[in-house]
């Protein structure tokens, strides 16, 4: 079908007194005695389209002033008030009708109320800029790593072992349990892949594999968590970003992890200034004022032990008590970001019982080389470490927790066969999107969330 992005339209100056067709779907219409108006979107603009329709044409108007209407528009592009430019149509196709029980119809709806039309809702303000957003930072990933010589993997989605170990793994079965198998392992050898399989949590186990091949890799892929927690920031399905570097120490983790952020959040300033700006107006006052102090500041480093400390001395009663030990809650982690630092902070050195089997046990003995990115308004939107590279303390570590051996064969393997130091992170994608954005609710900055009790 040939015609133009309405995005070509605002921004190529060569088009005004140009004949162009410009398809997309009415989002406003007014009609008056000699003219009517039609607000064009074709979803490459946050900014609609003006179309001026001259009712002395014979133009037909009964369907194409209905919201939610496709249409193809074709007529002349000329400039209009405040720099804007519009079309005055000569031929107007309707593509699609659209009747009064579309549910859009007003200006402003509520995100919940638009969570219940995930398949309508990105004809919206807020989604088309969302989207857009969202998009543009997935680029900016990419080129990041593609320009410092990373090697973009593919991890599996289905796997036999458990990455986290936190037992938060949806199964993966073609056969339901069965009270007449006489245990779980008969039930298992009969299944697809002749034992438990289920979706992975994390990249990050064959990352680590690549990585000990091609030196520096990527993944961007979705994971999956069958948490049973109802919160803003989780869902079932997210997408993750593990990068996983070889000769790498728990500095120079967080040193990536830090680049990558501030590059995505420049390059959405730089590309998105309608929708920053839109975010800015409707989601978060003096957002693009924090992305940009966030870019030109260094992020705080804090080790668990002194955010322990922070925390016992805040003028502040918090939900979850707090004790050396304790895993770090979402109130805890905002606490720290937002009034103590009021600014992104990397938490180092956790205890070894609250973090994952794989990280490297550092010689205190008590605390392992991990790192997590808090940041105002979200709390954590980073999750890494430097690896244990040492065979006996990995065995060990893995012992203590009763893991199952056999099921980490290869990985093991790769402490034998030339270990190095390396480490890597896992970024969660949608949490740096609702950073950015200032939208509050992980449910809208995916398309199809995934939830508890929720999987349209
Ligand atoms: O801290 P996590 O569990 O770390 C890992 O999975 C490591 N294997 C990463 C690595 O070192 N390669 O998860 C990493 C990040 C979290 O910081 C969070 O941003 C995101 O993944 N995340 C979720 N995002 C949305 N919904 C959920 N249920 C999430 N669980 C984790």
């Amino acid at each position: 079908m040939k015609h133009i992005d309405i995005k070509e339209v605002f921004t190529n100056p060569a088009l005004i007194n140009k004949t162009v067709t410009v398809c997309g779907w009415v989002r406003t219409s007014r009609d008056s005695k000699n003219v009517a108006f039609i607000e064009l979107n074709d979803g490459t603009s946050l900014k609609h389209l003006q179309i001026v329709i001259d009712k002395a044409s014979d133009i037909a108007l009964d369907q194409a002033l209905k919201l939610g209407t496709s249409l193809k528009v074709t007529g002349t592009v000329v400039e209009a008030r405040q720099a804007a430019v519009e079309i005055n149509a000569t031929e107007i196709e309707v593509l699609g009708t659209c009747p009064p029980e579309y549910p859009l119809q007003k200006k402003r709806h509520t995100l919940e109320f638009l969570r219940t039309m995930p398949h309508l809702r990105g004809r919206t303000n807020t989604f088309n800029a969302v989207f857009r957003v969202r998009s543009v930072m997935a680029e900016a990933i990419h080129s990041f790593f593609q320009s410092k010589n990373y090697v973009y993997v593919n991890t599996p989605l289905i796997t036999g072992s458990d990455c986290e170990g936190a037992g938060e793994m949806f199964q993966v079965t073609t056969i339901g349990y069965n009270t007449e198998y006489k245990n779980e392992e008969e039930y298992y050898s009969n299944d697809f892949f002749g034992k438990k399989a289920g979706l992975s949590v994390s990249g990050q186990l064959e990352g680590e594999v690549a990585a000990m091949a091609f030196g520096k890799i990527y993944t961007f892929g979705p994971s999956f968590r069958a948490e049973n927690s109802n919160t803003p920031k989780h869902v079932a399905e997210f997408w993750h970003v593990e990068p996983e570097i070889a000769f790498a120490e728990l500095p120079d983790v967080i040193e990536i992890a830090e680049e990558m952020i501030k590059t995505v959040v420049k390059t959405v300033l730089d590309k998105c200034p309608d929708e920053m700006k839109f975010f800015d107006t409707h989601f978060e006052n003096g957002l693009i004022e924090k992305l940009q102090n966030l870019i030109s500041n260094d992020f705080a480093v804090c080790d668990y032990t002194e955010a322990i400390e922070l925390l016992k001395k805040a003028d502040k009663e918090f939900v979850y008590p707090v004790e050396w030990g304790c895993d770090l809650q979402t109130e805890h982690e905002r606490y720290i970001s937002e009034e103590v630092f009021n600014k992104a902070v990397f938490v180092t050195n956790y205890p070894k019982e609250i973090k994952s089997f794989y990280m490297k046990q550092n010689p205190d003995g008590k605390t392992v080389a991990a790192v997590d990115l808090l940041v105002p308004g979200v709390g954590e939107i980073i999750g890494g470490s430097e690896r244990e590279a040492d065979y006996d303390k990995l065995v060990a570590a893995m012992n203590e927790r009763n893991m199952n051996l056999d099921l980490y064969t290869d990985y093991l393997e790769l402490r034998k066969f030339g270990s190095v130091p390396h480490g890597g992170f896992g970024l969660g994608f949608e949490r740096l999107i609702m950073y950015v954005t200032g939208v509050s609710n992980i449910r809208d900055v995916i398309l199809y969330p995934r939830t508890v009790g929720n999987v349209r």
